[in-house]
């Protein structure tokens, strides 16, 4: 019976599968990304495997399995719900310009219906979608033909399988890319109709309804990679044909398990049941499932809680976590347990789980001692702001500086008979959301087209030269354009005459100072107003809104102060700190128009 099959005996049969079929087993990645600055986490499978789908050889060949550890936090005001989880496993087979559609598709299907070997589903349970065509790439019929025999060789009728086009607002639904750069191409994406009714087939209105509502879940994707992106376009054919697959283990394991939703797995239930003795709201014991588990992962994988990247998205988990229970706190013997559940779910496959245990539970707890007296901070904070009306506003604040989430806002509101204005707050959220969203998916655009390792020391560079010229040549010196290639980067700045030889030696010696004295590169999200009274420069792009991201080269502060070497408006991405940059060097300086310089420099 599939229903007896465990999440931990699904990850073994998959990455057995594929095994048995020649692929190299490969262990996840860490949830924080090494070499990508671009990123706050590995939000797919194919993220760590960039450098390889656009070419590189990778060391375990060319066909490639691994289950990857994965957190997505822009749906974080989804958890909750049956699907949404800000951790989640992602299964993954890999062709890197080995096999293609042919064998991915029939493999997937094999896995997923073979009951000796896979998972044992139904095929008449299975819907898929395909792609079908645009100027970029055709219609995928080829994909199409071989579902069609499939399905047919299994015996199972009735419409089942789509092609689908960009929607109204010219969204691809059946096109994978991790972003505007990179590898991408279009996918086949498998559904699993959960409530068991849908067996013989479904026209495709019928379809997308039972998508919207859930009747049907998408459990594994196929990406056919062979396109490359660039600034959003797709501007080329790789040089090799990629296959990147990804299937979410708690879906798989709840339509496996047979469950409506993925807090009733086995990968999710102990810590649910734990969770019943923090709060009897349900919804609130998912998050504190959720969000402890992924706390969890982070803090195994070094992350500590920060007001910045990373460390940000931990503090709040943490913080949203505590406050939904039901007196706003988790017992360090709580903590020992929840960490226990996790370490006897995940310890076999994910060592560092135990390995690391004492360091989670210190920092877990120590962030909970933190949090309990800014809560009681909070909690004045609402006492001074709440005579007779709540403002969206001070509510937004509530919730983000304290960690108060609307609802409870809202109700202790309620009970004290202040009315509360929650569409002013609705307006702050989705402008935060947005540029989280930005944030976490990845970071701020405007910065760099080019996000490889080398355009991004440059960019950093480009920070450090303003700063210097303003050093050496004065405060008139403002950036007019700058433009970065992984060889060199070119900066124009204003200034009125030729740059004597002395002035270059200073400039470079002022900033290889920096680079060897090893300064942090810090991102902060603050308010214009606050960012302009630091003393910002550089260029602002109003389309942010009220909030902006700023980066300090040394310490936080305001421009002026000693620590601090450079502040400016930027959306990234940078280095982390100044000593990974090499040597500076001016490899050029001539006039570029009236009144503007042009510099070239490298980094060796
Ligand atoms: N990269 C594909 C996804 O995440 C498989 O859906």
């Amino acid at each position: 019976m599939s229903t007896m099959i465990s999440s931990e005996e699904i990850r073994r049969r998959f990455l057995e599968f594929f095994r048995k079929r020649e692929h190299t087993i490969i262990p996840s990645a860490s949830l924080v990304p090494e070499n990508d600055p671009s990123v706050l986490f590995n939000t797919a499978g194919m993220q760590p495997l960039v450098p390889y789908l656009l070419g590189e050889v990778h060391p375990g060949g060319a066909r490639l399995v691994d289950s990857q550890k994965c957190v997505r936090t822009v749906d974080i005001d989804e958890i909750g719900d049956n699907t949404h989880a800000t951790f989640f496993e992602m299964l993954g087979n890999w062709s890197l310009g080995d096999y293609f559609k042919k064998e991915a598709i029939t493999w997937s299907f094999e896995f997923l219906t073979s009951t000796d070997e896979g998972l044992g589903l139904d095929p008449s349970r299975l819907y898929v979608s395909v792609f079908g065509g645009n100027t970029d790439a055709p219609k995928d019929e080829e994909s199409y033909a071989i579902w069609k025999k499939l399905f047919e060789d299994a015996g199972v009728t009735g419409e089942r399988i789509y092609f689908m086009t960009a929607d109204a607002k010219g969204k691809e639904p059946n096109w994978w890319s991790a972003g505007d750069n990179g590898p991408c191409g279009p996918d086949s994406e498998m559904f699993y109709d959960i409530t068991g009714t849908l067996t013989s087939g479904m026209t495709k209105e019928e379809y997308m309804s039972a998508d919207d509502c859930q009747d049907v879940v998408e459990i594994w994707n196929d990406v056919f990679m062979e396109y490359l992106k660039k600034d959003g376009k797709v501007v080329a054919k790789l040089a090799k044909r990629n296959v990147d697959t990804g299937s979410g283990l708690e879906r798989v394991t709840m339509v496996v398990q047979g469950k409506k939703n993925i807090f009733e797995t086995d990968l999710l239930e102990p810590l649910v049941n734990l969770a019943t003795t923090l709060t009897v709201d349900k919804r609130k014991q998912r998050i504190i499932a959720d969000h402890m588990r992924t706390a969890i992962f982070l803090i195994a994988d070094g992350v500590r809680p920060s007001n910045t990247d990373q460390g940000y998205v931990l503090r709040r988990l943490l913080r949203r976590a505590i406050i939904a229970t039901e007196v706003n706190e988790i017992t360090p013997d709580m903590v020992e347990s929840i960490v226990r559940i996790v370490g006897k779910l995940y310890g076999t496959h994910y060592t560092n789980i135990v390995t690391e245990k004492n360091n989670i539970i210190n920092v877990i707890n120590s962030e909970a001692t933190k949090f309990g007296h800014t809560l009681s901070q909070g909690l004045k904070e609402f006492e001074k702001h709440s005579h007779a009306s709540i403002s969206g506003k001070v509510a937004f604040d509530l919730f983000q500086t304290f960690g108060f989430p609307y609802e409870v806002t809202a109700e202790i509101a309620k009970e004290r008979g202040i009315s509360i204005d929650e569409k002013e707050y609705k307006t702050e959220l989705i402008k935060h959301q947005d540029l989280s969203r930005q944030g976490s998916e990845q970071k701020f655009k405007g910065g760099l087209a080019d996000t490889s390792e080398m355009s991004v020391k440059y960019h950093t560079a480009t920070h450090l030269l303003h700063e210097a010229l303003r050093q050496v040549l004065g405060e008139h010196v403002l950036q007019k354009g700058s433009n970065i290639t992984p060889e060199r980067l070119r900066f124009d700045f204003s200034h009125g005459e030729k740059m004597s030889d002395e002035q270059k030696t200073k400039v470079e010696k002022i900033i290889n100072d920096i680079i060897t004295e090893g300064l942090p590169v810090i991102r902060e999200e603050v308010s214009y107003d606050e960012a302009r009274a630091r003393g910002a420069i550089g260029v602002f792009d109003a389309k942010y809104g009220d909030i902006v991201s700023i980066y300090t080269v040394g310490q936080s502060g305001k421009r002026g102060e000693a620590k601090l070497f450079s502040l400016e408006f930027c959306g990234g991405p940078h280095v982390k700190n100044t000593n990974e940059l090499g040597k500076f060097k001016i490899a050029k300086e001539e006039a570029c128009s009236a009144g503007v310089r042009r510099i070239k420099a490298t980094l060796s």
